[in-house]
């Protein structure tokens, strides 16, 4: 289902001696063409991020380094907690998500997104997204 957040587990290729590489592809394991691409960093673990929905924006978002805690809700009030502390897990976040994101002390979140930065996509109030 492309309308509801989910985990995708990527492939990863490699070794415990060699190291392991995963790999991301537009419209074959990412469900659109991927437009921009941002990474977030050296995020105290008492602050909590996000705080907003996207009218448009289709993402997927990785912890590359440490772990990464999602809680999301739709517009019908369907709430989903989300852990990432895996490279291997990307998690799939449609549009009209509202997302709360709390990070551990060496996280490293990349986001891989459908759409170029555009303020106007984001609802950055929640009764504004809810009664949308
Ligand atoms: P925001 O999306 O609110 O970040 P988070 O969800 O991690 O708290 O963005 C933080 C700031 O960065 C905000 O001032 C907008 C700016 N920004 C850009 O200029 N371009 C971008 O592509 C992104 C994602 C954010």
């Amino acid at each position: 289902e492309n309308n509801k957040p989910q985990i995708i587990t990527f492939d990863k290729i490699g070794s415990s001696q060699l190291g392991y590489i995963t790999i991301a592809e537009a419209q074959k394991n990412i469900p659109f063409d991927i437009q921009r691409v941002y990474w977030t960093y050296y995020t105290p673990q008492d602050v909590i991020r996000g705080g907003h929905a996207h009218k448009k924006l289709q993402q997927v978002i990785f912890a590359v380094s440490g772990t990464i805690t999602f809680n999301t809700e739709d517009k019908e009030a369907n709430k989903e907690v989300f852990i990432l502390d895996h490279p291997t897990k990307g998690l799939f976040i449609p549009k009209l998500i509202w997302r709360d994101i709390q990070f551990s002390h060496n996280a490293i979140l990349l986001c891989l997104a459908s759409e170029l930065y555009d303020e106007k996509d984001y609802f950055r109030d929640f009764e504004e997204f809810k009664n949308y």
